[in-house]
């Protein structure tokens, strides 16, 4: 097979970049008044804006050419009939079957895994409804109103992300607390705020082995426990969703508040699965049941749809076109919409934790890049903050903006304001300021000869920044569905294209193993030696300071 960057695909997009650098965006725009039209596609809904990026009908072509040699329709194939493709962990990549109808047949090893995927799902919605509707109690009869999702990476960030921004839909009376971090203020801060008598925790953990999940499930249970005064109360305060039925059950947990998944859901594409049980809490399962039918409206379009015209698709390669031929180092996430405000961080561990990798299928190291940083805020918070290195720095820092169309929280003139930031924003960023333009500024406002001159070149804005826009009717539990599942399935693309495995995360396990030995020296009292200078020095100065 020849390497990658010696493909004809991949050397036709590098020849083409001269031709892209010599046009700006803004010539672009004025010179095809149809850009917007031949550069935006449309999915139930969903709008998405891509003409103002760094590209030509050309370009497009080209990187739809490397698509096809990826053989993306061939993977796409092996992912969706679950065909082992994470081969480092021999596992099935099916999130896809979380999501599919209650008659669809999906094998894994000659099993039809659908039924189970229904049968848990079934599960979910008598366990939730009964809570949500008073028929299951905390242990002194009161309702369960607050509920503490334990659980960290896969197994907290989208039950987080999807409660934050389905808000508008959650039960009134009943709040979800999200408790990851091993830093014992986490828990604490969240114990401070809750009554044990109406308190459900869920222990969300694939492998219900991870470190930080597990010392917070052993200190709220200490806390349930010494609050309520008997170990029965755990009985119907506690929950647990894991793929490690005998460690739950080994904890302590009721096997009837035990959710199932399967190894062939990955952490961070696993809140379709039970994991997503906080959520159908919170919002109950019917509003579940629409996140999951948005998903699986996406898997049907990314299956289906023609390359140019598949969202997913588009995105991928466009980020494959900034990463690769155009040097980005960064991608930003810029919702303009607060409900979307942990979006961002969501993403992160979607993307960097599937293709932030350098070992490609055959084990060789690549020569190209792959993932780049994912990172944002909602706007317009950002504005006043990083868009001045955006805007005027020397990096290029293409960018996915987010909004909708209509508020959940019609107030005053607060929706437009905000659609004008956004708006305004993209717009900035691909047109730029010329310096004509920034002397007929300055000149208006009075400004003439060496002092104008010396403020021109702060002015001046080089533009031809690319962006995304993706436009929605309104963020509705559907909605989020559709959008979790179009990043899904762009992460997917593009580690196609660079030939890696997405579905594994061998990278961080070097630093928990490294943790679990240093443990017992920082609990053990006596000064080290056996690392280095730093990390011995850092370790003694907290033995010596009172640890
Ligand atoms: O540290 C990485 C990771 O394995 C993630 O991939 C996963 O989502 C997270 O830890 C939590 O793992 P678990 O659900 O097994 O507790």
């Amino acid at each position: 097979m020849p390497k990658l960057t010696d493909t004809p695909a991949w050397r036709a997009l590098k020849a083409h970049l001269t031709t892209v650098r010599a046009q700006t965006m803004r010539e672009m725009f004025r010179a095809d008044p149809a850009r917007f039209d031949k550069f935006s596609l449309q999915l139930g809904g969903l709008l998405l804006d891509y003409s103002k990026n760094l590209i030509t009908g050309e370009t497009r072509t080209l990187l739809l050419d490397l698509a096809r040699q990826s053989k993306l329709d061939v993977w796409m194939a092996r992912m969706f009939s679950g065909e082992k493709i994470n081969t480092s962990e021999h596992r099935s990549v099916l999130h896809t079957a979380l999501r599919a109808p209650r008659d669809a047949e999906i094998f894994v090893d000659g099993k039809n895994v659908v039924p189970d995927v229904h049968r848990v799902r079934d599960h979910m919605r008598s366990y939730t409804d009964a809570i949500r509707n008073g028929r299951l109690r905390g242990h002194t009869g009161k309702l369960l109103r607050d509920v503490v999702n334990i659980g960290i990476g896969g197994s907290a960030l989208g039950p987080l992300m999807a409660c934050e921004a389905l808000k508008p839909y959650g039960h009134p009376e009943m709040r979800a607390h999200f408790v990851s971090n091993v830093d014992a203020a986490d828990i604490a801060e969240t114990l401070k705020q809750l009554d044990p008598e109406t308190t459900l925790f869920i222990v969300s953990s694939k492998t219900f082995t991870t470190q930080e999940t597990l010392a917070n499930a052993h200190t709220a249970r200490a806390w349930l426990v010494q609050h309520l005064g008997t170990e029965a109360a755990v009985a119907n305060h506690f929950a647990a969703v894991s793929t490690n039925i005998t460690a739950t059950s080994e904890f302590g947990i009721n096997h009837e508040h035990v959710f199932e998944f399967w190894d062939w859901v990955g952490g961070r594409y696993s809140l379709w699965s039970a994991i997503g049980l906080p959520i159908a809490l919170y919002l109950g399962m019917d509003n579940f049941e629409q996140m999951l039918a948005g998903g699986h409206a996406m898997d049907k379009h990314f299956r289906e749809a023609p390359l140019e015209c598949n969202m997913p698709v588009m995105l991928g390669m466009l980020g494959v076109w900034y990463a690769n031929f155009l040097d980005a180092g960064t991608h930003a996430i810029l919702p303009y919409d607060q409900y979307l405000h942990r979006f961002p961080a969501y993403l992160q561990q979607l993307e960097m934790e599937s293709n932030g990798k350098r070992a490609d299928r055959e084990g060789n190291t690549v020569d190209y890049a792959t993932q780049v940083v994912i990172w944002g805020e909602p706007g317009t918070n950002g504005q006043h903050s990083f868009y001045q290195l955006i805007h005027q720095g020397t990096r290029l820092v293409p960018a996915d903006f987010f909004a909708p169309i209509n508020s959940h929280n019609p107030i005053g003139a607060h929706h437009a304001m905000l659609l004008s930031n956004c708006f305004a924003q993209t717009e900035a960023l691909m047109l730029g300021k010329t310096a004509d333009e920034a002397r007929a500024e300055l000149e208006a406002q009075g400004l003439r000869g060496a002092e104008l001159e010396a403020l021109l070149p702060y002015k001046l804005f080089p533009g031809n920044h690319p962006t995304n826009t993706l436009l929605y009717e309104r963020l509705d539990p559907h909605m989020l569905g559709m959008l979790i599942a179009l990043y899904e399935h762009k992460t997917f693309a593009q580690g196609v294209v660079w030939n890696i495995n997405s579905f594994d995360q061998w990278g961080v396990e070097f630093g928990k193993q490294l943790a679990g030995k240093l443990l017992p020296e920082l609990q053990g009292g006596h000064p080290v030696t056996s690392h280095d200078s730093s990390t011995n020095a850092l370790i003694n100065r907290c033995l010596s300071q009172g640890l």
